[in-house]
């Protein structure tokens, strides 16, 4: 018997608390695994009135026994994992016992990051709004067929290899006029490869497979939002990896069959940080109370984000995209206190009604909205379905026949324990 690969996904920009999801339900899980992205990303995690955020180690990390693997598909800065698993050893707990790296993740080079840098600095006002970790340049390399991976660490002439891309970069850096220390982080970084040398390095694909066949289920840890993704994202503004479902199978060598259940996770309502279309944000008070209630600051830029009503269009489109079995709802609770609330039903294109996402969404896109009357209740303390606003509910009953999955988790609060699982 073969054990399948559930998945836990971002179905908006990103940031819908895909973290707190995954150290929930990783408890069920012997294996976590990230599959793309890198430390873009920043997944918070909320336990024994602890706070944790974690960029490149899966979000299992703290669950005793659980194996951590980073995987093909990412890429991996080796100086900001090794601060990470400094940040993690202080919990008490040993990264090299708990987490496993693909030979084949890409290595973003120190290189990378000035690049990453000197691209904004070059788009001016078109910049993508990139957290700068590197994460472009990065997977431009490998699609180029320039990257280093890895697996190169180990290789007898790793220096002459990193000194060519390095020198690639140099070449290219010149050309945008960047004016910055190529050297600087160099010593750190070659000794970050060393520290990775102490973690065991694995093929992924057999490795996963292993893990399957011997009946231990693993769960994906999605970084970034499926309206992030490179493909079906909104376009240039996006991230540079495919955040949807199917980055799992080429991001850890895995069949689609062999997928289970997918989580798709979705704010109560939107953020977006960085540039690029929101259909639905708000320039308002409104927008404004979102942002302070529900803390809408990047965990990895400190950012403010952007915030608005809930977009049923994206979500129905990335649910669709990523074949989504289960949805889960977050941060219902910061809504508490809204007389109404809107969700977008439908986008009005050119004067024209429609409830798919258009080739262009950066064009003016008007939404629609459906109004509810607010629950005006303090969901936090919540822990039962019983105990849920009739308001609520049938918020959510709206959402579910919206979208055609049921909501099976509703979060209420930042901790482990605020759940509700239905
Ligand atoms: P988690 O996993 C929210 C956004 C950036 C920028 C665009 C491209 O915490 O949800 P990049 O650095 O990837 O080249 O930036 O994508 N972005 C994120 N937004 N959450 C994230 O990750 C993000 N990772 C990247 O703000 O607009
Ligand atoms: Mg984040």
């Amino acid at each position: 018997m073969s054990s399948k690969l559930d998945v836990v996904l971002g179905l908006q920009w990103g940031d819908e608390g895909k973290g707190k999801i995954v150290d929930v339900l990783a408890g069920r899980y012997p294996a976590v695994a990230r599959f793309q992205g890198g430390p873009n990303a920043g997944h918070s995690l909320h336990f024994d009135g602890k706070s944790f955020v974690v960029r490149s180690i899966p979000s299992g990390i703290f669950r005793e026994g659980s194996i951590n693997i980073i995987g093909s598909g990412v890429v991996l800065d080796p100086v900001t994992f090794q601060e990470e698993c400094g940040n993690v050893s202080a919990m008490g707990v040993n990264p090299k016992e708990k987490v496993v790296i693909s030979k084949k993740a890409h290595l973003i080079l120190p290189t990378h990051r000035l690049l990453d840098a000197a691209y904004e600095a070059a788009a001016g006002k078109g910049k993508i709004g990139s957290t700068l970790k590197g994460i472009g340049p990065t997977y431009t390399d490998k699609v180029g067929r320039h990257g280093l991976r890895v697996g190169d660490i180990l290789a007898p002439d790793f220096k002459e290899r990193f000194a060519k891309l390095k020198g690639r970069h140099l070449r290219l850096l010149a050309d945008l006029g960047f004016e910055c220390d190529p050297d600087r982080d160099e010593a750190a970084w070659m000794e970050a490869t060393e520290f990775l040398k102490e973690f065991e390095l694995v093929d992924c694909e057999y490795f996963v497979d292993g893990l399957l066949k011997g009946d231990k289920p693993i769960l994906a840890e999605g970084a970034q939002g499926s309206m992030l993704d490179v493909d079906f994202g909104s376009y240039p503004f996006v991230t540079s990896s495919s955040t949807t479902v199917g980055g799992v199978c080429t991001g850890l060598g895995l069949a689609p069959s062999r997928v289970g259940k997918v989580f798709g996770i979705f704010k109560a309502y939107c953020t977006r940080v960085g540039s690029g279309p929101f259909p639905t944000e708000l320039f308002d008070e409104t927008g404004e109370t979102l942002r302070r209630v529900g803390h809408e600051f990047g965990a990895v830029t400190g950012r403010p984000r952007r915030c608005g009503w809930l977009d049923l269009v994206a979500l129905k489109y990335t649910s669709m995209i990523d074949g989504v079995t289960d949805l889960i709802m977050m941060k219902s609770d910061c809504l508490d206190d809204f007389d109404t609330i809107k969700v977008c039903t439908s986008y009005k294109v050119n004067g024209v009604e429609t409830k798919e996402v258009p080739f262009d969404i950066a064009i003016k896109v008007e939404p629609v909205y459906t109004e509810f009357p607010g629950w005006k209740k303090d969901l936090t303390g919540m822990r039962s379905e019983a105990e849920l606003p009739e308001e609520f509910k049938s918020y959510i009953k709206f959402i579910e026949d919206y979208i055609g999955v049921p909501v099976s988790i509703i979060s209420l609060g930042p901790d482990r324990e605020a759940t509700i699982e239905r």
